[in-house]
């Protein structure tokens, strides 16, 4: 049997942080509503000059090194990003040229913040189909710039940053199984519903979140994607060595966590340190957790997401 493993993970994180603090001098916050709220301290903000391709480059190039993984090596390119550098080409062209990864498939993934999960899905089908050795899959994101810095709602939630992995054809598991789903009657909870056309801004091109209701929605189906992937797998809650889930807000991921009946201790969560940072939050944590040593070879690491869309989704990985 063929299958993909993931051999190496990479992140990288913008230098500028922008604290709850100084939040409390651009709209009626203050730090103790958003740590209580979303369990979020910091955020980091990309640099004028920098695009996503940009983070997306340093965090592909960590996750390379750690994999051992040659340019020469990649044969696809994936990048998932709902903030790309620009209209067209895709993110992950203008990252495969930055790379020098000679010609292979390279193209975008837009699901939000299940974006991770649902390029991760992509890529294990390439391999397993035989189609590709080795697989760059990124979730890089500069939502800094389509917040509304007026907007107390939304622009404390959310930051820039990139996770890459290097998935690579192994005749050993890897990934078991991913589930992907999608509902679009929810599309108007959470968007950017601004387009471009006759050469301007066309409606509004901030994001726009119920998030009371996105908070529920999210609740419900992030238990429920743990279930389907443990019953595909004949596992139970208990044989998870990590969870990693989207880092949106500490409240969804400890109440997901509480229902399942998962220790917080068995959970990655990285969201102090750079806020709701879209399709590279897993990846980001995910890189966390494999540098610091709590994700060891042989761990069962579930992944699970879920965002604009609305879309959903989880991968669970022997490690
Ligand atoms: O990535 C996937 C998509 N995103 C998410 O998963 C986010 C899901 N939703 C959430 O995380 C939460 O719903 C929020 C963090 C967005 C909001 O938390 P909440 O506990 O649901 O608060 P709320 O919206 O019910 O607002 C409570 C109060 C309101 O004031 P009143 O009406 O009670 O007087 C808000 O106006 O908090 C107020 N508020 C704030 N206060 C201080 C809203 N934002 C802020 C703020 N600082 N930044």
């Amino acid at each position: 049997m063929t299958y993909s493993r993931i051999v190496g993970t990479g992140s990288y994180l913008p230098e500028k942080i922008l604290t709850n603090h100084d939040l409390e001098r651009m709209v009626d916050t203050s730090d103790e509503w958003i740590r209580t709220r979303t369990g979020i301290a910091e955020r980091r903000i990309a640099a004028d000059d920098q695009a996503a391709s940009d983070l997306a480059l340093n965090a592909s190039r960590a996750a390379m090194e750690a994999g051992s993984v040659s340019i020469a090596d990649i044969d696809l390119v994936i990048a998932a990003t709902t903030t790309p550098d620009m209209v067209f080409p895709s993110t992950a062209c203008i990252l495969q040229d930055k790379l020098g990864i000679g010609d292979c498939p390279a193209f975008d993934v837009q699901a939000v913040c299940s974006g991770f999960v649902y390029a991760l899905a992509t890529a294990d089908m390439f391999i397993r189909a035989g189609k590709c050795r080795a697989a760059l899959v990124v979730g890089t994101e500069i939502y800094s710039r389509i917040l509304d810095w007026s907007d107390r709602s939304t622009c404390v939630l959310f930051g820039d940053g990139a996770g890459a992995v290097v998935l690579s054809r192994s005749d050993q598991p890897g990934i078991l199984s991913t589930h992907l789903h999608a509902d679009g009657s929810y599309s108007k909870l959470l968007s950017v519903p601004g387009s471009i056309g006759g050469g301007k801004v066309q409606g509004n091109p901030f994001i726009m979140m119920d998030g009371n209701t996105v908070f529920k929605f999210a609740t419900r189906v992030l238990e429920e994607v743990v279930h389907e992937a443990l019953a595909e797998n004949g596992m139970q809650v208990s044989d998870i060595d990590w969870l990693v889930p989207h880092q949106a807000n500490i409240r969804i991921i400890r109440s997901t966590a509480r229902k399942l009946g998962i220790s917080m201790e068995k959970v990655v969560v990285t969201l102090d340190r750079h806020g709701n940072t879209s399709a590279a939050s897993i990846p980001l944590a995910i890189d966390a957790a494999v540098r610091d040593g709590r994700i060891q070879p042989g761990h069962h690491v579930l992944l699970e997401g879920v965002g604009g869309g609305f879309t959903w989704g989880s991968a669970l990985i022997r490690w």
